[in-house]
């Protein structure tokens, strides 16, 4: 293994360099703003950017590993990733998030209806499109309207297209976010809204019987934060995530989590049942049992 297969990170240097810089540029300007009208406190302002950069930087290992996963490959076909490419995704798909927090002081697009993917394509496309810097994308094989649409639908609520970094990204994000369980439980046990006890069966209802994701304003409790994390589960593209995710800590721990808020084993068993039949739905290389998920009792 030579020295660039050691280290799995693959974003450009031009893109590191105009996202630290952008980023620095944004530091500036939210040191000066006094008119961030949700929370007033910059210290926190700081800190929900840095946990951005967190998640970006998680994101960029997932991709590396999914690609790593599918021997660099796209799963199905004979045609290789650019892990370039991919890593200039990854580091670049929530840079939305910045001008977010600037103008409204808060990740909530519920309370904002700020859309950060469309922002964030557009963001891309000041910077890199007709430029030296999307230039030298290009000498790197990218694909700059592909780069682009990744962004702008790496967050919609199902896409339906060609575009494989599409998919890409959304496995990525997902993963990443699964990956830190525990992050994801401080964010929730932050939360005041969430009552601490109990699960809603409206919630429930929507992995059982819908398949779907689980929408926002219908959790209520920690444990329906809980179930809609799982829900990303549902919506996962490739098998080699899929097989990520199921050799990551994640699964065994959340079951656990559900136990400790004493959702009964039956429907813990019959979310997972949902999720192989939904894993199998958009299988190419492996057939997923309910052996593959941790064991409930
Ligand atoms: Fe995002």
């Amino acid at each position: 293994m030579n020295q660039i297969e050691a280290n799995p990170r693959h974003v450009p240097e031009i893109v590191d360099y105009v996202v630290d810089r952008l980023m620095a540029e944004g530091y500036a300007d939210l040191s000066d703003r006094s008119d961030l009208h949700l929370y007033q406190d910059r210290s926190l302002h700081r800190q929900m950017m840095e946990g951005k950069i967190e998640h970006t930087e998680d994101v960029v290992c997932a991709t590396d590993d999914i690609i790593r996963e599918m021997g660099g490959r796209i799963e199905g076909s004979e045609e290789e990733w650019n892990s370039y490419q991919a890593g200039a995704i990854a580091r670049l798909h929530d840079i939305g998030r910045f001008t977010e927090i600037t103008k409204y002081g808060t990740f909530n697009s519920r309370v904002t209806g700020f859309d950060h993917s469309k922002d964030g394509a557009l963001i891309f496309d000041f910077l890199f499109g007709n430029s030296d810097e999307g230039r030298i994308l290009e000498r790197l094989g990218c694909d700059l309207q592909v780069i682009e649409e990744a962004i702008s639908y790496h967050s919609v609520k199902d896409y339906r297209g060609n575009n494989q970094y599409v998919y890409l990204i959304r496995d990525a994000d997902k993963l990443a976010l699964l990956r830190r369980l525990d992050f994801q439980e401080d964010v929730i046990n932050r939360d005041q809204n969430l009552a601490a006890e109990g699960y809603s069966a409206d919630v429930v209802r929507q992995v059982l019987a819908d398949h779907t994701s689980v929408s926002h304003g219908t959790v209520l409790t920690k444990a329906d934060s809980l179930i809609r994390l799982f829900a990303f589960l549902l919506n996962i593209n490739f098998d080699a995530t899929k097989g990520l995710l199921l050799r990551s800590a994640f699964l065994p721990e959340l079951i656990k989590k559900f136990q400790e808020y004493s959702l009964p084993n039956e429907v813990i068993k019959a979310m997972i049942n949902v999720v192989v039949e939904e894993w199998n739905k958009t299988a190419k290389t492996t057939t997923f049992t309910r052996q593959d998920f941790p064991l409930v009792e």
